[in-house]
């Protein structure tokens, strides 16, 4: 019961927002270096895959993280709600912070945030039908062929420009996302803050860099006839 209510308070959900954060990045971990086996070659990349599909705990794996998302997307929402309905009275003034103004800082990172957020959850809706429902081509060996599908999808520069432009919207969200999860679950520390938030804007430059280099990779290899 006190869980519930502390959920549902403003501080509760700001929590939530940082975990289930968080836990998505923990997703885009796993996920890119999945992906960057198809830097390897087919064999290797269609099997990581086909070893995913196959395992029977995939189902609560992806349950999992259908709820991650959703709870992410609704407390977000509904915090934006709150907020709009009573304005919040100021923010506290973090003491490793550089910036003179914490207030107009903190509201036009949080509005950058929502649009970002936006986009990126529409790029998964999007990507989802791209890949995970997509063509099903299958290998001699009865595996489902996602390297064919992913040389195919990225064959196509306007795909290409589109994933491009996504992973940048997503690495801003990330940039600001994981540095303000830290702050939400209360990290406030002189000498440790500034060294948590350096690792995750280093966090979002490596996820962001190495999404980037899947599209390029695959459209130069598709061009190159191989
Ligand atoms: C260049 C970038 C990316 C590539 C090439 C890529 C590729 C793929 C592929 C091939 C699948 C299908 C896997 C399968 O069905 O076994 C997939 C699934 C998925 N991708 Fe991506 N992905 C990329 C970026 C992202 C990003 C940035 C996100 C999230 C913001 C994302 C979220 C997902 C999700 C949620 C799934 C479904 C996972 C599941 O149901 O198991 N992907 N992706």
């Amino acid at each position: 019961m006190r869980l519930l209510q502390a959920s549902a308070s403003s501080i509760g959900s700001k929590i939530v927002i940082a975990l289930t954060g968080l836990g998505l990045a923990g997703f885009l971990i796993t996920h890119l270096a999945g992906n960057l086996l198809f830097l390897v070659g087919p064999e290797a990349f269609n099997e990581y895959s086909h070893k995913l599909i196959s395992n029977p705990l995939i189902y609560a794996a992806e349950i999992g993280l259908l709820g991650i998302f959703f709870l992410h997307i609704a407390k977000t929402v509904a915090a934006v709600i709150g907020n709009k309905a009573a304005r919040p009275t100021g923010y506290a003034v973090r003491r490793w912070a550089k910036t003179k103004n914490p207030k107009s800082r903190k509201s036009v990172a949080s509005s950058s945030m929502i649009a970002t957020g936006t986009i990126v959850a529409l790029f998964v809706v999007t990507h989802l039908a791209t890949f995970k429902f997509g063509t099903f081509y299958q290998t001699p060996d009865g595996m489902r062929d996602l390297y064919r599908l992913q040389l195919e999808i990225f064959s196509n520069p306007a795909y290409v420009l589109f994933y491009l432009v996504a992973m940048g919207i997503l690495f801003f969200h990330l940039w600001h996302g994981l540095v303000s999860a830290m702050q939400s679950l209360g990290l406030d520390h002189p000498q440790w803050t500034p060294r948590v938030m350096t690792a995750g804007r280093v966090l979002a430059v490596v996820l962001a860099a190495g999404f980037f280099i899947i599209p390029i990779y695959t459209f130069v290899l598709s061009r190159s006839g191989q």
